[in-house]
């Protein structure tokens, strides 16, 4: 593709991530199989307009994600498949939420902010912080909670890869500090068998217990779901492990969260904090994109390991190492107490 090509395939990258939104949200993807369907059967299935629905199909068909054969009959592809409710990693959920309303309008404050250096999107739009968004608004926290469970589905895996090797052997008790549903702990006693876990959490993630995966995948003797905040008190237990949460907050107030951590905890404690790390300046990475995400989502940024090692120390921890999967976009950082 020329230089100018590139441009406007940027420019238009909206257009895709919308169309597929569209095609996410009205269910196509869970309508459509290996089976070639029409479209206007797919319509009546959905209750969508026919004429309408063709469109949308044939659009997602331009993208890969569906295959348009003769007669205005669409099947699935491999690549749509990720999109299915089903699919053991499921793409769903990360498209409802990072393509969906809320996330959609905060990001039309981006020059406002950058011009003001006030990070604060989420406020601009709906008058409160994102995780007062879903404590409000039960819809928005279904779609919250199924998305990070729906990137877990992928990051789960990394963090087992870039921890594998690692020591568990001293960890009876690893606590995830907003754990979500549970679903890194939950495969991570299923790995070590000796440990027992305690996911920490906000009451509206907690709340509605089918969802939660521990049960599922049959470790719930070893593992409690506790609510509480984390800037206030955290249990104590040989190990913390937070994926995707530091990069939510500012440093201080990751200062405070680790700080917390450290008050709670034994000596012989470790942090193990999985993130998109963000390398140096000839590396293009995504950690450098979902950088300008944080800025709208909320008060928090990714970072560095010289970073991370900062906020690490100014709360009583000391870096030990980054830890890397074979592949994937997330690495662990681990921290041991300094006094
Ligand atoms: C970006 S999500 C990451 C969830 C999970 N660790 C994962 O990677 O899928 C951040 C999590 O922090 C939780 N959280 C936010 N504020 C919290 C607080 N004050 N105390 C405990 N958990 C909190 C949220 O409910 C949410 O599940």
């Amino acid at each position: 593709m020329s230089e100018y090509g590139k441009t406007l395939d940027i420019i238009f990258g909206r257009w895709r991530s919308q169309i597929l939104y569209v095609g996410v949200k009205l269910g196509v993807f869970d309508s459509i199989t290996s089976d070639p369907k029409n479209a206007s059967d797919v319509a009546k299935e959905l209750g969508l307009d026919p004429a309408l629905t063709y469109r949308l199909l044939r659009a997602l068909g331009s993208m890969g994600l569906l295959r348009e054969e003769p007669n205005s009959k669409f099947s699935m592809t491999s690549q749509g498949e990720f999109l299915r409710k089903d699919h053991p990693q499921t793409l769903r959920g990360v498209t409802l939420l990072e393509e969906g309303p809320e996330h959609y309008a905060i990001w039309r404050h981006l020059p406002a902010m950058i011009t003001d250096g006030q990070q604060d999107s989420f406020v601009r739009e709906y008058g409160h912080k994102i995780f007062e968004h879903t404590h409000k608004n039960h819809e928005y926290c279904e779609v919250f909670n199924q998305a990070m469970s729906s990137y877990s589905a992928i990051q789960t895996a990394w963090v087992l890869d870039a921890l594998d090797g690692y020591d568990f052997s001293k960890i009876h008790h690893l606590c995830d500090i907003g754990g979500g549903q549970g679903h890194l702990l939950s495969n991570l006693l299923v790995k070590y068998s000796q440990m027992k876990g305690t996911v920490f959490e906000l009451e509206s993630v907690t709340k509605n217990k089918e969802l939660l995966l521990a049960p599922k995948l049959g470790v719930k003797e070893r593992c409690s779901y506790v609510d509480g905040d984390m800037f206030s008190e955290v249990p104590s237990a040989d190990a913390y492990m937070m994926k995707m949460i530091l990069h939510d907050w500012s440093d201080q107030e990751c200062v405070r969260i680790l700080s917390n951590i450290h008050i709670s905890s034994p000596e012989h404690a470790k942090v193990l904090i999985a993130e998109h790390i963000v390398p140096g300046p000839e590396t293009p990475h995504f950690s450098k994109l979902f950088d300008i995400h944080m800025m709208c989502v909320a008060t928090g940024k990714e970072r560095t390991v010289g970073e991370y090692s900062l906020i690490l120390e100014q709360a009583g921890w000391k870096y030990v190492q980054t830890l890397n999967p074979g592949s994937g976009l997330i690495s662990v950082i681990e921290g041991s107490k300094l006094r």
